[in-house]
């Protein structure tokens, strides 16, 4: 069992909750709104248990990790953002959740074969790569929503006495270091989910965002965000394979991106692109998946672990960070960071406790829909979510690959 000190979503919790909820299940009306708040209450118990520890002196943790407390989602917001997610996903067509499924074919290929990309989707492949991303984030974006990655992305793992979320706080933190983020400074994210990160790089540093994304959805909600908060970043919809991106030369003090770089086809085209959108002496951020040297495609085992987290994470491309060095100082980059950023190199405890956090509402959410209080597509949204986390958490602990690996590059003066 996986059990943290400071994350009291362990499983004999998990089960005490599921048998409350089958209990709450013979209670609740079969009305929408109804439905949605039996789920938000469990969200709200675990919630509740979490602040509880994080409120506990003995723990020391706020003091310990020195975030900014107004850097963290209240837990007033985490409801509501749950109930939004759970509500958008509620309300799917049948068109949307078969769009999403069919999308996982991307995750079967590799922009490296090409062959195999045009044998599968057509000569107009990158187009057809789009359209897929399209779908599978716009419900994806949701689905994560639900757990403690709403910034789609596991974090370097930076601190053993901190959540998924506070790691990722941390870590953004790193990163605005890094790249020396600095008031006025602007700043390009590429991949920018719903802004959230954009939103914390603005209200710690001062420098103001443009993110970037290919899906409206998420775009839509990065702009109500920031608005909400008076922030004055900027979100565009922009397919980063296809360039140029709309920006006059060196018109960015900084750059950062976060796991998105698996779905840039030409990872050489984008980096000469960053070059030419950000001033010199300006400094960029990458933190993506690689595989490792550890990794040997052709070993069966290997292989096999490869193609199911593939499509866990949503990747296409996996590069090397030889690679990704390589591509940036083709492009006229000096790299001055390449290294995996979590503590011993090893992201599995965080990709664990979303692992089990996920695998715990898999079972609220099916026994929902056994009852027919929660429609069918829940099953299939929710079982294809949670396939293959323990693939993950064991490619991850053989150092085959990680979603955690850091480099950082700067553009000659
Ligand atoms: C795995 S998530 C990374 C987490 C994200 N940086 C965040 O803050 O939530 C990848 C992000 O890149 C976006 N994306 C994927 N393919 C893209 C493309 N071709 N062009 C622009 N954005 C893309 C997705 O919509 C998603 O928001």
């Amino acid at each position: 069992m996986l059990r943290h000190p400071h994350d009291p979503i362990g499983f004999e919790h998990q089960q005490q909750q599921l048998q409350e909820q089958q209990q709450q299940q013979q209670r609740v009306s079969d009305s929408s709104d109804n439905d949605l708040d039996g789920v938000v209450d469990e969200k709200r118990k675990v919630a509740a248990a979490a602040a509880a520890a994080a409120a506990d002196p003995a723990l020391g943790r706020q003091d310990g990790l020195g975030l900014d407390p107004l850097d963290k989602s209240s837990l007033s917001n985490r409801f509501k953002t749950f109930r939004g997610a759970f509500k958008y996903l509620h309300d799917l067509t049948p068109q949307q959740v078969d769009d999403f499924m069919a999308s996982y074919k991307i995750y079967n290929l590799d922009w490296a074969d090409e062959q195999q990309m045009v044998a599968a989707l057509g000569p107009d492949y990158r187009q057809k790569v789009g359209e897929c991303l399209k779908a599978y984030y716009g419900v994806m974006n949701h689905l994560c929503a639900l757990g403690d990655v709403e910034k789609m992305y596991i974090p370097p793992f930076m601190d053993k006495r901190a959540t998924v979320l506070e790691n990722q706080l941390l870590y953004e933190r790193e990163i605005a270091r890094a790249i020396g983020l600095a008031k006025g400074d602007r700043v390009l994210d590429l991949g920018c989910g719903r802004g959230r990160v954009a939103a914390h790089m603005a209200t710690a540093t001062g420098a103001r965002v443009t993110g970037i994304n290919i899906d409206p959805n998420q775009i839509a909600q990065a702009r109500e965000f920031n608005a909400d908060r008076g922030l004055s970043n900027e979100f565009v919809v922009q397919d980063f394979n296809s360039l140029p991106l709309p920006f006059a030369d060196e018109s960015f003090d900084a750059f950062y991106q976060i796991q998105a770089l698996s779905l840039c086809k030409d990872l050489p085209s984008l980096f000469k692109e960053l070059y030419r959108v950000v001033r010199p002496g300006a400094k960029i951020s990458l933190l993506d998946w690689v595989s490792l040297p550890a990794y040997d495609a052709s070993n069966p085992e290997h292989a096999e672990l490869m193609s199911r987290v593939k499509p866990l994470i949503g990747a296409v491309g996996t590069p090397t960070p030889q690679l990704l060095e390589k591509a940036l100082e083709d492009a006229g980059f000096v790299v001055v960071r390449s290294e995996n950023a979590s503590q011993g190199g090893l992201q599995a405890p965080l990709i664990e406790r979303v692992d089990v956090y996920f695998r715990a509402m898999r079972q609220i959410i099916l026994g929902l829909v056994k009852v027919r209080v929660l429609p069918q597509h829940f099953k299939t949204l929710i079982n294809r979510l949670c396939l293959d986390g323990e693939a993950f958490v064991k490619m991850d602990t053989m150092r085959l690959i990680t979603t955690s690996y850091w480099v950082v590059a700067a553009k000659p003066e």
